[in-house]
């Protein structure tokens, strides 16, 4: 069967970074910065990206670039049919659970969106955060919303690599750059703005604490898409030319860049109205909306507010769409069905786990472990599964498949120069640094040590 392919270097960039920027820039890194102690979360968060995510997207790019197949059928053919598979379905699996509960999120977005349009979210604080509980917690709105998201999703990963994933990229990708400069500059000239600039950029250190190191790591795993295979499903639509180290350092920049200006635009614009920056994951549902009415005129913070809503639901739209193809590849590979149909066995699972994670917010009580069903697929995901599954690649790269392969995807086949000093360095970093490193911080959340 004829394999997709990204058409153009720009498609490449933008379908990729579409994918690692989204609710996890705008929506968790804020909050998570909020809540840990502003920059000096940061600090280690870049320490992360730096250190981990870089090596271990480019260990992705190889394994999918190589292979040329979807997640679990490209660790099979690196390693000739062993066991290593199961890491493909692991991705598979992981990215179906993300998309299950962050489309709940996306289907919030969506609806405030839609509220913003009709001028329901502006009132007063009480009002804001009645709104909220209110629609979060409805037997059938969020769900509905939700699965929307999916099905929305669905009809661009159904129409294929070029028409759909990377044809929205491009367009939506460009969008979402100006909605948040604009966004960032309007927050930053309010009134009152510095101190929240203030919160972002003076490091306190004395809020830190061994699991801030967990959940940075988690939070830079999850915001470059790291852990699931969508970075070798990707990667296996990919140029002979690309190249990856380079690509990797620029979806890297350009994913940390836009996590803090997403602080930019929110942290100063809470500050200017007063409301303190650790208010959680509704932040972006409570918070904002108060600044929308208090801190403009009506008619500027109705269209600030649409423009911010519009913004969420692009960078959503990107995301979900990489998780979906992961697990629609995969079908459509695997059980020989046409795309269109592997895609609805993808959205059926997807808009399943959707309506329980929906509905677990409030309307019924489904919990795991103390949690209620949504923060249990978040942690569990975030905070183990992509770790696992990104040191199960790095181990792999390292130490399983041949080192002339890994150097040969690293340098084109000898036609890009990569100085053997660098390649040293990624060795090093995928074979020993980066699994050690991550089973040091999950075995100290576990309380094993
Ligand atoms: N990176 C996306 C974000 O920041 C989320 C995402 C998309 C993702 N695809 C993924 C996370 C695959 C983990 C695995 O919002």
């Amino acid at each position: 069967m004829e394999r997709g392919n990204f058409r153009s270097k720009l498609g490449i960039i933008l379908a990729t970074a579409g994918s690692a920027v989204g609710l996890g820039n705008v929506w968790r890194f804020p909050y998570m910065v909020g809540e840990n102690g502003g920059a000096a979360f940061i600090l280690i968060y870049i320490g992360c990206i730096l250190v981990l995510g870089v090596p271990g997207m480019v260990s992705e790019f190889i394994v999918g670039r190589h292979a040329q197949a979807n997640a679990a059928r490209a660790y099979d053919k690196l390693s000739g049919g062993r066991p290593w598979r199961w890491v493909g379905y692991l991705g598979i699996l992981t990215s179906t659970i993300i998309l299950g509960f962050y489309a709940v999120v996306a289907g919030w977005c969506l609806q405030y969106l839609y509220a913003a349009l009709v001028g329901h979210v502006n009132g007063s604080a009480d009002y804001v955060r009645q709104y909220f509980v209110n629609f979060s917690t409805h037997p059938w709105k969020p769900v509905l919303w939700g699965v929307a998201f999916v099905l929305v999703t669905h009809v661009v990963v159904a129409r294929g690599v070029q028409k759909g994933i990377e044809r929205v990229s491009r367009l939506l990708m460009p969008i979402l750059l100006l909605l948040l400069f604009i966004l960032v500059v309007a927050s930053c000239m309010l009134p009152g703005a510095m101190e929240g600039v203030r919160f972002l950029l003076m490091p306190d250190f004395s809020k830190l604490s061994s699991s801030v190191l967990l959940d940075a790591l988690g939070q830079a795993f999850f915001s470059l898409s790291l852990g699931t295979a969508c970075l070798c499903t990707y990667a296996s639509y990919f140029k002979k030319e690309t190249n990856l180290t380079a690509s990797a350092g620029q979806i890297a920049v350009l994913d940390t860049g836009i996590a803090i200006l997403s602080g930019l635009m929110i942290f100063p614009a809470a500050a200017a109205v007063g409301v303190s920056p650790d208010s959680g994951p509704s932040l972006i549902f409570i918070t904002l909306p108060n600044v929308f009415t208090q801190a403009f005129t009506p008619a500027i913070g109705y269209v600030v507010s649409i423009m911010f809503y519009a913004l969420m639901v692009f960078a959503a739209l990107t995301s979900t769409i990489s998780m979906h193809e992961i697990g629609t590849a995969f079908f459509t590979e695997e059980l020989k069905q046409p795309r269109n149909r592997s895609a609805w066995i993808l959205t059926t699972v997807a808009s399943v786990l959707c309506v329980f994670c929906a509905l677990s917010v409030g309307a019924v009580d489904i919990r795991l472990m103390g949690f209620s069903l949504m923060d249990f697929c978040d942690l569990l995901t975030a905070n183990f599964m992509l770790p696992l599954g990104s040191m199960l690649t790095c181990l792999f790269v390292g130490w399983y498949i041949p080192k002339k392969v890994v150097v040969s995807e690293l340098t084109n086949d000898g036609t890009l120069h990569m100085p053997t000093l660098l390649q040293r360095y990624f060795l090093l970093t995928v074979r020993v640094v980066c699994p050690l490193l991550i089973a040091l911080i999950m075995l100290h959340q576990t309380g094993i040590i």
